[in-house]
């Protein structure tokens, strides 16, 4: 069955520089919740030092009108972190690691192998509390420290993470690079380790991208896609990395190859609505998102950029 699962509300979130009031982050899910979309990330048990954006992740998911039908999950790194979750009562959890040591220590101040040992507690405890799991692996294509990384070393990580106990992997292309060749390329290998239907895939947008990447996965029968409403979205560990690919693009595209897709686009409009008091210039300026990539060095944040911004 094809799932999309909008990210929006976490990934989206977590990169604005604002910290929105947790009232518009409750209607802006109860709307997205609406929209027919099948899971939604509502939010982070992360530190809240590190993420303050997504700091009231406990008074969000109390306060949600939760839609039957649809699963509510949250991103957890560690053990307190699942405490957290299972107090909030969370469908599903993921757990979030990388393909490349640099991103990963930048992200969750470990190594990959510190990561998988922390994460053996958390999945135990998940399942033991009846939350599916999920496993991230970000940098699987690029990373904005080591470059292009092998589909070899992404293989190893999903792995792990199903030593680990995950449910299903996301095949997350961080910064947005990916072409639709190396996406290709990683799914020959890892789908005769992995069952299609436990891989979901999370594109970034940053060079336009994210709709053929989508496409591409669905050729190799991939059928789980994160998005985000908006095209909203980012890593603040990760520089380059802009928005998510747009729900709207991804449900357009998915429908033109005859899909089923119980999405209705005028819902999501509504949801993306009620953010745009509160997004910064730059997001609102680029409604449907993606393509922030300076056009003269290709990176997009302001760290990395040459300065001679050209979107
Ligand atoms: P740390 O500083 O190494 O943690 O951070 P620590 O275990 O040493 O604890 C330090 C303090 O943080 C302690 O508090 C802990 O209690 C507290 P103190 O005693 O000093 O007062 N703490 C927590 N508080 C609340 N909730 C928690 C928690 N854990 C510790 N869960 C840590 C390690 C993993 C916590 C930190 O690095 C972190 O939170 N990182 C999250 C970064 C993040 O959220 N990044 C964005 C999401 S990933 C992403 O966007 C990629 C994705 O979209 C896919 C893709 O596109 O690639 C998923
Ligand atoms: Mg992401």
């Amino acid at each position: 069955m094809l799932k999309i699962v909008e990210v929006g509300p976490r990934d989206g979130l977590q990169n604005e520089p604002a910290v929105i009031p947790p009232a518009v982050k409750i209607d802006f899910v109860n709307a997205l919740s609406l929209s027919g979309v099948n899971e939604i990330e509502v939010s982070a048990f992360v530190s809240p030092r590190w993420v303050p954006q997504l700091a009231d992740a406990e008074e969000v998911f109390r306060k949600i009108a939760r839609r039957e039908g649809v699963v509510y999950s949250a991103l957890v790194p560690n053990e307190k972190g699942l405490a957290r979750a299972v107090s909030a009562k969370v469908d599903k959890v993921s757990l979030f690691t990388a393909a490349s040591e640099s991103f990963n220590q930048k992200n969750i101040n470990t190594s990959i192998a510190g990561a998988i040992q922390r994460f053996l507690p958390v999945a135990k405890g998940a399942h033991d509390a009846g939350m599916t799991l999920r496993g991230y692996v970000s940098t699987a294509f690029w990373c904005p420290f080591e470059g292009r990384i092998a589909p070899a070393a992404v293989i190893e990580v999903v792995e792990r993470l199903i030593d680990v106990g995950v449910d299903e992997v996301s095949i997350s292309d961080t910064i947005g690079k990916a072409s639709p060749d190396e996406v290709g390329m990683l799914l020959d290998g890892l789908l005769s380790r992995i069952s299609t239907d436990r891989v979901a895939v999370h594109f970034h947008d940053t060079y336009g991208r994210g709709v053929e990447n989508v496409l591409t996965s669905w050729s190799y029968g991939i059928r789980i896609f994160d998005a985000s409403v908006g095209g909203l979205g980012g890593c603040p560990y990760a520089p380059g990395a802009t928005g998510n690919v747009a729900t709207e693009a991804v449900v357009k595209a998915l429908k033109s190859k005859e899909e089923t897709v119980g999405v209705d686009l005028e819902q999501l409009a509504n949801a993306r609505r009620l953010l745009d008091p509160f997004l910064s210039e730059e997001r609102r300026a680029l409604p449907r998102g993606g393509s922030l990539a300076c056009a003269t060095c290709e990176f997009s944040h302001q760290d990395v950029c040459c300065g001679q911004r050209s979107v």
